[in-house]
């Protein structure tokens, strides 16, 4: 990544693609045109709520975020995507019941007017879902074609200048990159022979990818994470990040435990189990898209608590993560962690959590910062791997060999003075000592 001489400006509409209409997508699309006719404050979204200091603490000088970068507003946006239901996003918000109807219903017409585009569905790839509303294609490389034509017409019919696309779709089986995920070429001889460890969200990046859209990775999926992809991106000057939104369960552990391991505090153990009963639920109910789950959920602590580093502290930690499919619930996930802590001299002590959450509110900020965030960083020439949004994800995209940052605290650090160093304004590194000359 190179610093901007100049970041092309937020001029005309940007096209917010979203594969997957369901309960995330449309929960961040209600919210936006909510937003955008003040009927609703945008809570959670760092783009349009937070600041960023500049300059010395005395210097007073803390902008919104929105402010400071040229960021497209919510008066440019125009939301579209795919599914494998033919619902439009008003009859999917309301089958998700995460909205109440005074707020779906007061957007009802653009709600409406958004109708998913038909969804590229192989379903070995996501086993509890039979989609009815899906293209047909003799290869992989077929689908990629119809959905970078998808992509065109959107643009064209919206009045778009550009476009970007978050993953909002189902969790996916779990799949580990095999030779076609090694470089382009042989990523496109296995889209013509329809390899199997392509998935359907392979082939909406690929597509993306390929029409210069940014593309960012909400769910655990492999999708963009692959060589392949990182080279595809580079030569078409596109954004890639991932995967898999930070929200509840995870953005809580990535909160206390950075605390408790800079106070030295061991810990012996960390169980995590949640309820919950979307249609996600129902999806991650599959042991092969769970596996795709865990191993996101799994790294967190592995890289925040260093146990090859404070073996005494970490080195036995037992660290358990349970998704329970539990209908009643809904979008109201509720999530339990207990956590076995080792005092001095050894003691041990505990902390509980109990999270009642909302799954899709705390997932609908992160989406639309990073459209605009990802938008934003193919105006400032970035492509490739956005390390910087590490922020956002559960299990952070990196380069190849490099370890992930999931400290949320660090993660912030790196947001915000990657915003200052776009924009040339010096960054901050929390010595302070000037103060006292
Ligand atoms: N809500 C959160 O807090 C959170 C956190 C992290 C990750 N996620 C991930 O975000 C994704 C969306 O979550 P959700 O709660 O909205 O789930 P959801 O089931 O309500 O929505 C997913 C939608 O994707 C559609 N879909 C599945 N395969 C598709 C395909 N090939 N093409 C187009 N559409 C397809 C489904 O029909 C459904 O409408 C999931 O992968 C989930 O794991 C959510």
């Amino acid at each position: 990544m190179k610093q901007p001489k100049q970041i092309k400006k937020a001029e005309g509409k940007l096209g917010i693609l979203l594969p997957g209409l369901g309960a995330v997508a449309t929960t961040t699309i209600a919210g936006a045109l909510l937003a955008r006719k003040g009927l609703a404050e945008p809570i959670g979204s760092l783009t349009q709520m937070g600041t960023i200091r500049l300059g010395k603490r005395t210097d007073n000088k803390a902008p919104k975020i929105k402010d400071f970068l040229p960021l497209a507003s919510l008066d440019q946006v125009a939301f579209g995507g795919w599914d494998i239901f033919p619902d439009d996003a008003y009859e999917s918000a309301k089958h998700a019941e995460v909205l109440e109807l005074r707020h779906i219903d007061a957007v009802r017409d653009e709600l409406s007017a958004i109708r998913p585009m038909r969804g590229v569905f192989y379903p070995e790839y996501v086993k509890r879902l039979n989609g009815t509303h899906v293209k047909t294609g003799a290869t992989k490389a077929d689908m990629v074609e119809q959905v970078r034509e998808d992509i065109r017409n959107f643009i064209k019919e919206n009045g778009c200048d550009r476009a970007v696309a978050v993953w909002c779709g189902s969790t996916e089986v779990y799949i580990e990159p095999t030779t076609v995920h090694q470089s382009v070429a042989a990523f496109e001889e296995g889209l013509a022979k329809s390899d199997p460890a392509i998935s359907n969200s392979q082939i909406y990046a690929w597509a993306c990818i390929k029409e210069g859209v940014p593309f960012a990775n909400g769910a655990p999926n492999l999708t963009v994470d692959f060589p392949a992809a990182w080279d595809l991106a580079r030569e078409h000057g596109v954004p890639l990040a991932g995967k898999d939104f930070k929200t509840g369960q995870t953005l809580m552990k990535t909160v206390i435990a950075p605390g408790l391991k800079a106070r030295m505090l061991g810990i012996a153990g960390w169980f995590s189990t949640n309820i919950l009963g979307n249609r996600d639920g129902e999806v991650l109910d599959d042991p092969d898209s769970f596996k795709s789950k865990e191993v996101s959920k799994l790294g967190v602590l592995e890289y925040i608590l260093q146990p090859h580093v404070y073996k005494e502290l970490y080195g036995k930690l037992f660290h358990k993560v349970r998704i329970e499919y539990y209908p009643p619930r809904g979008d109201a996930k509720e999530g339990w962690d207990n956590i076995d802590l080792v005092g001095w001299l050894g003691y041990p002590m505990q902390i509980k959590i109990n999270f009642l959450c909302r799954d899709s509110i705390l997932a609908a900020p992160i989406v639309l910062d990073l459209a605009l965030l990802m938008d934003l960083a193919q105006r400032a020439g970035f492509s490739g791997t956005q390390e910087w949004l590490s922020f956002y994800w559960k299990s952070p995209m990196t380069a190849p060999d490099l370890y992930p940052e999931h400290d949320l605290f660090i993660q912030s650090m790196k947001l915000k003075n990657t915003m200052r160093w776009m924009m040339g304004e010096d960054l901050i590194t929390h010595l302070g000592n000037e103060y006292y000359d």
